[in-house]
């Protein structure tokens, strides 16, 4: 079948593609399975494990509303940029972005973005590992009853337990990147991307479960009020910076894999139409996990803003609660892991494509690189949760106090150079990029049209500039 001999198991599949344009083989079978791919990339820890605790420690509704501003006029605009720069170049990122600036007479350096966007994405998955690596040993606690009628107090411990062993950490962490490079060795994506097909219902079914179980014993109202009646006075301008870099952590932005994945997309694919329905599935689901995480955090006395550990050390109260509490919470972390296994593939993928052209290794030795110095790079983030001296640091670094490596690291990533790529792909996609170009690949009517090209010329690069400009103090509102 077509989907099955798809790119990522051909060595080379890119170029092969480019030389072949109208090839069906090397094609998404439909824009709704680069749609599962790209819901698969999207939804993970983003939604569950990073969305609620970061709109606790920023506050709750303030941060919710602008982080709602953020995904629909500048993440979804550069959603639809980098699929529509995927589907016109049909190669690697970064050979995507020099092909189409050398077509509009443009500098080759704008494919730089994309070198930035690999290395991002391949740091942010250092530390994205090591949490997996959490919800893995989580479901063992899970299955072994652990959780089953725990107290508030019992799972902090279990927590702080896990995550103060360092060898603990590594042994997981190891796992998960094991599995993931395996993965992407075989080249056998499509085959988990298929499993999104029934693994991303259930999840959200779970989740719906969950929720209405976590109202029921916990503090709805308190958690409603939380989430969505904004106290503007609890937002700071490093909040706002840490809204706009995880809309683009979320969507998979400015690392390059949405350009990859839309290189493959079918020659008529409606991109506008496909970029809004992944960017409400994967704010559903986070919006969701905050709905089901702030009635326990209320009820219990646990504090909003307790970081990293927040989904972590409030679930497992409600999950240990419920009716046939083992075999649900078994499995709602399965699927979690599952979410996040299928974000980690996409993570990796921009390097190990990478190391396969600029070194011409094999998938299977690119996969171990990939994935040794990823292994050693986690160590950082292993070290500062399990709270060794070492990695321990206290400075203020643009915006934010950071307190160890692992902070250093996230910070420099999702809230720094996530949203400076995002300003480069919009600035390139609406003003580098060919209005024949552009229009050709969107398809949509002249109004959406329009509308996206405002966006990536004007608002979000605006609202990015703006935000760092605050940040580092040059103005201020
Ligand atoms: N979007 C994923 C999540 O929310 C994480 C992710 C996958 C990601 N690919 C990425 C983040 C690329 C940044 C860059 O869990």
């Amino acid at each position: 079948m077509a989907l099955i001999s798809a790119p990522f198991s051909l060595k080379t599949g890119i170029k092969i593609m480019t030389n072949n344009p109208n090839s069906a083989p090397d094609r998404w079978s439909s824009h709704f399975v680069f749609m599962l791919a790209t819901i698969g990339s999207a939804v993970g820890l983003g939604n569950i494990w990073k969305f609620p605790y970061i709109m606790g420690e920023n506050g709750g509704g303030a941060f919710v509303i602008v982080y709602l501003l953020c995904i629909a006029f500048i993440g979804l605009p550069v959603f639809i940029a980098e699929a529509a720069i995927g589907k016109k170049g049909r190669k690697n990122p970064w050979e995507s972005v020099k092909d189409i600036a050398a077509g509009s007479g443009a500098s080759k350096n704008w494919q730089v973005a994309g070198w930035v966007g690999m290395l991002t994405g391949f740091l942010i998955l250092s530390f994205y590992s090591v949490i997996a690596g959490w919800a893995a040993a989580y479901v063992f606690k899970a299955a072994s009853g652990s959780f089953v009628n725990a107290s508030a107090e019992q799972v902090g411990d279990i927590f702080v337990n896990h995550i103060t062993n360092p060898y603990q950490l590594v042994f997981w962490q190891t796992l998960f990147i094991v599995v993931t490079c395996f993965i992407v060795a075989k080249g056998v994506q499509k085959g988990l991307e298929k499993a999104v097909n029934t693994m991303m219902p259930t999840l959200f079914l779970l989740l719906v479960v969950l929720l209405l179980y976590a109202a029921k014993i916990g503090d709805f109202s308190a958690a409603l009020s939380f989430m969505f009646n904004p106290d503007f006075s609890k937002l700071t301008v490093n909040g706002v910076l840490v809204a706009l870099g995880h809309a683009f952590f979320t969507l998979s932005l400015a690392s390059g894999i949405i350009i990859m994945y839309g290189a493959y997309l079918p020659q008529d694919t409606p991109i506008v139409k496909t970029a809004v329905g992944v960017a409400i599935a994967d704010t559903v689901v986070a919006l969701m996990a905050g709905l089901a995480i702030f009635p326990i955090v209320f009820a219990n006395g646990l504090a909003p803003q307790a970081g990293p550990g927040l989904v972590f050390q409030t679930l497992p109260i409600a999950l240990g609660q419920m009716p046939a509490g083992i075999v649900f919470s078994t499995l709602f972390f399965v699927m979690i892991l599952f979410a996040t296994l299928t974000s980690s593939i996409s993570m990796i993928e921009s390097s190990i494509v990478f190391l396969i052209e600029k070194f011409n290794l094999s998938r299977k030795k690119a996969s171990l690189i990939s994935g040794s110095l990823l292994w050693l790079i986690g160590f950082a983030t292993i070290a500062s949760f399990s709270g060794m001296e070492f990695a321990k640091v206290d400075f203020h670094y643009l915006g934010k106090d950071v307190k160890n490596w692992f902070d250093i690291i996230d910070h420099t990533t999702s809230d720094i150079l996530l949203p400076l790529g995002g300003l480069f792909i919009a600035l390139f996609a609406g003003w580098v990029m060919k209005k024949a170009d552009t229009s050709e690949q969107l398809q949509t009517s002249p109004v959406i049209f329009t509308i996206w090209q405002t966006s990536v010329r004007w608002i979000a690069p605006l609202a990015i500039v703006v935000i760092f400009l605050q940040l580092i103090g040059i103005i201020s509102f």
